[in-house]
């Protein structure tokens, strides 16, 4: 039997893109301004906090469960569904969406392909330890 955590980890992207997707790169580094411009993105014109939740866990508190429909938004804190995906696979969902999901494409009505890959950054930085972000540049 699969368990939820092997449903989570499977790519998104279609087998046939996947290679290609992977060698996509984020052109940002994670410095105080970049984390705080995708931060500004995820809370606010791109509204990914209302499923995502402002802490990333999840479901925001704007839409209750069982309104959505198919697999739920994942823990962005998750450190294995972190590092089960690339930065491509990621930019790749914001162009795409997920099919037969909730989530859908961003990249190019609401978002910037640059915008997209700030605010990716600030959904990295949910997997790492809040106390001590790992940011370049910091004092
Ligand atoms: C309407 C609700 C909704 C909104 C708004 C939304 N998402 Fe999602 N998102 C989901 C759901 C549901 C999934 C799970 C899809 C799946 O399981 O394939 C998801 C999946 C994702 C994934 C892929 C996870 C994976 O496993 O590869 C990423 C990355 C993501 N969202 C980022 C964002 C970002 C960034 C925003 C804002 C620009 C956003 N989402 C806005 C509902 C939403």
């Amino acid at each position: 039997m699969l368990g939820a955590d092997q449903v989570v980890l499977k790519p998104r992207v279609p087998a046939d893109q996947i290679e290609q997707v992977k060698t996509w790169k984020t052109p940002l580094q994670p410095t105080r301004e970049t984390l705080e411009k995708g931060k500004q993105l995820f809370q606010g014109k791109a509204f990914c906090a209302t499923c995502h939740g402002r802490d990333g866990k999840g479901l925001g508190g704007d839409i209750e469960p069982g309104t959505l429909k198919g697999p739920l938004p994942r823990d962005f804190t998750d450190q294995e569904w972190q590092a089960a995906r690339t930065d491509g696979e990621l930019l790749w969902i914001l162009k795409n969406g997920s099919k037969g999901t909730a989530m859908a494409p961003f990249i190019p009505l609401i978002l910037t392909e640059d915008e997209a890959w700030q605010v990716l950054l600030y959904v990295r930085s949910f997997g790492q330890n809040r106390d001590k972000p790992q940011v370049e540049g910091q004092p």
